[in-house]
């Protein structure tokens, strides 16, 4: 897969609610993807022409609410948290989407393992875990092997959009991106806010911080 890895996640935190512990039984045949060892094709899988990715949807609602206001795009959610798969699984069903599939897994092996290269038009991270601490910072999702990967599955034109607000992260991203062989930035240095995206639930906590959030957009040539 990629070498020395290091997963960017801890697993087993967080509560698992009755309800979300419900939608989980419920609908997990209906809307998630099994994780595999084999390349899927994720156009026929997902029945859209255009699929977006979205990794660490944390609780899924700003997935949800991407995915209702463009029904003609499938949106394949990627999130290792049991109780956000939980949550989205609910939401899915709620708002009667049908462009939603979920892989509970590292999004790491989803993407080396399951999609096939030039198959998405764009791959969503909002706020990945930003391990603030020095001796962490080899947690971090975003790095060279894993940026180089997402490159491949991205078909030529399709986009990765990451957003955080820790600064030294956002400089390390715009950093890695920018040596990435076959993506280029869409802006010069940071992107201005894209105003189609909506706040996410990890966003307001920083708003509440006062943190300023940094969005990076590069394309695939
Ligand atoms: C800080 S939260 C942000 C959640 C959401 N995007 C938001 O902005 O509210 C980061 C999320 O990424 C997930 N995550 C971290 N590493 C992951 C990985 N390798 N694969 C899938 N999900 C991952 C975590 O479980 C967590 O839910």
């Amino acid at each position: 897969m990629i070498r020395d890895y290091i997963p960017s996640f801890v697993r087993g935190r967080g509560r698992f609610t009755k309800s979300q512990r419900r939608a989980y039984q419920r609908l997990y045949d209906k809307y998630c993807i099994p994780f595999r060892e084999e390349k899927i094709d994720i156009k026929k899988v997902m029945g859209f022409p255009e699929v977006i990715a979205e990794i660490g949807f944390g609780m899924g609602m700003v997935t949800a609410e991407i995915a209702e206001r463009n029904p003609h795009v499938g949106y394949l959610g990627i999130e290792v948290y049991k109780p956000g798969v939980g949550k989205l699984l609910s939401e899915i069903a709620r708002r009667g989407l049908r462009n939603i599939k979920i892989v509970h897994e590292d999004a790491v092996k989803v993407i080396a393992f399951m999609i096939p290269s030039d198959s998405l038009k764009g791959v969503h991270i909002f706020f990945p875990d930003p391990w603030p601490k020095k001796r962490h910072h080899k947690r971090r999702l975003i790095k060279e092997g894993f940026a180089s990967l997402l490159c491949s599955r991205l078909e030529p034109g399709g986009y990765v959009y990451i957003t955080t607000d820790w600064e030294d992260y956002a400089r390390q991203i715009l950093l890695v991106l920018s040596k990435t062989d076959g993506l280029e930035n869409a802006y010069d240095g940071f992107a201005p806010p894209q105003d189609w995206r909506p706040t996410t639930r990890f966003e307001k906590k920083g708003y509440r911080e006062s943190r300023r959030v940094f969005e990076i957009l590069f394309k695939k040539i």
